[in-house]
């Protein structure tokens, strides 16, 4: 890895919550440009939480967390909300669609706090919708979707502004087989084609086989999965 840009680099993160009850120490990541990484790991063991300080909307009690060189926790609120905005596309687990927009303006959010020009981000965001599938569905709202449809625009979302950090929490939990596959090549082409680094959490051995190194999350940071 040594020739390669480090775009996320984290060191000695420990988190714990109320209870008390620590979910992880110790952990270290590093995500090059252009890697796809996938975190897996039981339920409750904190792989959302630790999505979550990697996107900066959550804190560690120590560690650090570097994104294209700049440290999160150096950052005032403002700056690191700003380096979210433009830098950082997230999936979430539940997916966050605008109920009051429509589905193209949902996918257009991350260009409209950046983009001054409405009419690019909406010909960018129509580009997205249809590469997830649901080109004849931008003017429709949240409520007219399945799940699966709903996880879709949210990804079309995360990668509409080209981020240099992507993030998703189960990208495919809600997918039938076919159109997790779809998806899922889209997804890991968004990361290889922008050479952005990409973390995403599942559960599905389907969604771990794209990807370019799996790490198991245990209370004492993060392994490599054996035996690929
Ligand atoms: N603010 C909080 N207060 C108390 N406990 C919390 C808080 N946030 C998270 N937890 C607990 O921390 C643990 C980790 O939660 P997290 O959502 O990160 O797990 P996960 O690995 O993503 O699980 P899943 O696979 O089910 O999505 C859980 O036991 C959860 O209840
Ligand atoms: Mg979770």
């Amino acid at each position: 890895m040594t020739e390669q840009t480090i775009l996320l680099d984290v060191h000695g993160l420990a988190k714990s919550v109320p209870g008390p009850r620590r979910l992880f120490q110790s952990l270290n990541l590093q995500v090059a440009a252009g890697e796809l990484v996938a975190i897996i790991g039981e339920s409750g063991v904190g792989k959302s939480t630790l999505l979550n300080i990697l996107a900066g909307l959550d804190e560690a009690d120590e560690g650090s967390v570097a994104i294209g060189g700049t440290v999160l926790g150096s950052l005032t609120e403002t700056a690191r909300t700003r380096l979210r905005r433009e830098r950082i596309g997230f999936v979430f687990q539940a997916f966050h669609i605008l109920p009051y927009l429509t589905l193209l303006q949902n996918v257009a959010l991350p260009l409209a706090l950046t983009f001054p020009d409405g009419s690019a981000a909406n010909a960018r965001a129509a580009e997205m919708l249809a590469a997830v599938g649901l080109a004849d569905r931008g003017e429709g709202y949240a409520r007219d979707l399945s799940g699966g449809e709903l996880q879709r625009v949210a990804i079309a979302r995360a990668l509409v502004h080209r981020p240099a950090l992507i993030l998703a929490d189960e990208p495919t939990g809600n997918l039938d087989p076919e159109t997790a596959t779809r998806v899922l090549a889209l997804f890991a082409n968004a990361v290889r084609e922008n050479g952005a680094a990409g973390v995403m959490v599942t559960h599905s051995d389907a969604s771990a086989a794209i990807a370019d190194r799996v790490l198991t999350l245990r209370a004492e940071g993060l392994v490599e999965r054996r035996g690929r």
